[in-house]
């Protein structure tokens, strides 16, 4: 290995290390989460009223719990200065093996070990004080979203396998690297526009396969690109086409937006869809340099690989990390996504409890 190319892995282990941490609830904790978890889904989960309070409650109770060095993973999160948060150590809700076929959508929505897995999810948010919360105009404007294979797509065909796909993480394919939707702007709500997710958590009922999630810290790959670059992708210069989990008749595609912004409160914050951006025709080279420099820094990065389970859960900062996974390959795989919104984000409020924001 050159002293070069050793610098540079060494370099991209270091970054790894600092913006992906692991934070590791004993025994005690975890069962102390698990019971608040279970009260939270016997009302309903994070849907229904009164549940933000809960969870709210839950996390405070248990920060007292914590040591000096767990509070300070939360806080580093918190501040929006770490890409990703793996919990470990949690408890299962159920023993109860995957059908060979999934139920449809709203029954496995129904179901309590989901409604559960979301409680706890809802209440780790908390913890790094994120507030769990839906956008009107996506995923039927509710809170928890089921990531699975229930519209085609993936290594094995479903019944009834619909001859378009849907690129969302309702069918089976591939997605690349991505932050979540909308894609306005990532801190501060803009032209009647709340700003995109802080978080996104997820964590998984079944996963028979142990099919992996992958994560891509962005810090790595705006250091290799450089200064220049940077700056070019801060001009409202790109365009994003419409997703595919938006309510029928809402949300749009975008023109005119920019990838990075500074931001006082986190550094920078980031939005970028790797099959829905592209960089404005009219602009200068500098702009298309800096844009195919990021797409490349993307395509070469090394992504890290978590598979989850219900023993754990993954919150990825989404203005600091991308996100992607390769086919689904069993189609009995259910993850569940919950959105947060960190305490620097100001977005439009529609309702307060649920929290619903206008996307
Ligand atoms: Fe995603």
């Amino acid at each position: 290995m050159t002293d070069a190319i050793k610098h540079d892995v060494e370099t991209a282990e270091f970054f790894t290390e600092q913006e992906i941490r692991t934070f590791s609830f004993d025994n005690r904790q975890s069962i102390m989460l698990h019971r608040f978890a279970e009260a939270l889904a016997s009302i309903g989960g994070p849907q229904a009223p009164g549940a933000k309070s809960k969870a709210s409650l839950a996390a405070t109770e248990l920060k007292f719990s914590f040591s000096k060095d767990q509070c300070e993973i939360l806080d580093a999160y918190s501040d929006g200065l770490v890409s990703v948060l793996i919990f470990e150590g949690l408890q299962k809700f159920t023993d109860v093996s995957p059908p060979n076929e999934l139920p449809n959508l709203t029954s496995l929505e129904n179901r309590y070990d989901i409604l559960c897995l979301a409680a706890r999810s809802q209440i780790l948010l908390k913890l790094v004080d994120n507030s769990a919360f839906a956008y009107d105009m996506d995923n039927e404007g509710k809170l928890v979203r089921l990531v699975a294979n229930f519209k085609g797509g993936g290594l094995i065909t479903i019944n009834a396998e619909p001859e378009i796909k849907e690129l969302s993480s309702h069918s089976g394919l591939a997605l690349g690297p991505h932050t979540e939707a909308p894609y306005w702007c990532a801190v501060n709500a803009k032209d009647g526009h709340s700003p995109s997710p802080s978080s996104l958590i997820l964590s998984a009922l079944w996963n028979p396969s142990l099919e992996p999630t992958r994560v891509i810290p962005l810090p790595p790959i705006l250091e290799k690109i450089g200064v220049t670059n940077c700056l070019a992708l801060t001009t409202g210069n790109f365009q994003f086409t419409r997703s595919d989990s938006f309510v029928s008749g809402k949300g749009e595609d975008g023109r005119n937006v920019s990838i990075l912004d500074f931001d006082d409160k986190v550094g920078f914050a980031a939005r970028f869809n790797s099959y829905r951006f592209s960089v404005n025709e009219n602009v200068s080279n500098f702009v298309k340099q800096a844009y195919t420099a990021l797409c490349q820094g993307v395509d070469e990065a090394n992504p890290t690989n978590y598979t989850l389970t219900q023993e754990s859960a993954m919150v990825i900062n989404n203005t600091r990390a991308l996100h992607c996974r390769d086919v689904i390959k069993d189609n009995r795989r259910v993850l569940v996504r919950i959105f947060g919104l960190a305490k620097f984000s100001s977005p439009i409020v529609i309702s307060d409890d649920p929290l619903l924001l206008q996307g």
